[in-house]
């Protein structure tokens, strides 16, 4: 099952003409997968080669096998992606690059774990585990704000997570 904020954040998108998406560390496509449409084209980027192979042949989505964390160039097109979206993957070293991906009035949505989640299980460890604010402070520099949410959230499981949606356009 797709990330439920993801999906309705996507959704309420009036996209008319074919965009790129970007699913950023995409894993077994459960985004890219509900995601993907005729208008919706979607680039899937993973280190599994396994998961990716679940979704790789399907119309609309590009599987892409990269590691994300080493020192090599992403495989990764610059300002090319009219929406990025991150969900349950954090890697604080590169995470700034993806603004350079973003198309010009591009949208990037993030969620994964934040501080507080190792009461209800994995991940535990401090390096997935956002900093209350800390999505704001990683991007709001550089995109606008649109939304942002810490806190708890049940989708059958409790779990404590960071949502922020940001636009790349004009700042003051
Ligand atoms: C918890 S899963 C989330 C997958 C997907 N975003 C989702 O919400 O279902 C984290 C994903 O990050 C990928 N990943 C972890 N380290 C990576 C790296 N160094 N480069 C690329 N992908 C990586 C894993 O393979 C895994 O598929």
């Amino acid at each position: 099952m797709h990330s439920e904020w993801i999906f309705s954040q996507i959704q309420t998108q009036k996209i008319i003409k074919k965009i790129n998406l970007l699913d950023f560390a995409s894993g077994n496509g459960r985004n890219s997968i509900s995601l993907s449409n005729k208008n919706i084209i979607v680039t899937a980027i993973d280190k599994d080669q396994e998961k990716l192979n679940l979704y790789k042949n399907l119309s609309n989505i590009n599987t892409i096998c990269f590691d994300l964390e080493t020192k090599e160039e992403w495989p990764l097109v610059e300002e090319y992606y009219d929406i990025i979206i991150v969900v349950n993957y954090l890697y604080r070293p590169s995470i700034k690059k993806l603004i350079n991906l973003l198309k010009k009035d591009g949208l990037l949505f993030y969620e994964t774990f934040s501080a507080g989640n190792e009461k209800y299980g994995s991940p535990k460890n401090p390096n997935f585990l956002l900093k209350d604010g800390e999505l704001l402070d990683i991007f709001g520099k550089d995109l606008l704000p649109l939304s942002y949410y810490n806190g708890p959230i049940n989708y059958g499981k409790m779990a404590i997570k960071q949502r922020a949606s940001f636009k790349k356009g004009a700042l003051k």
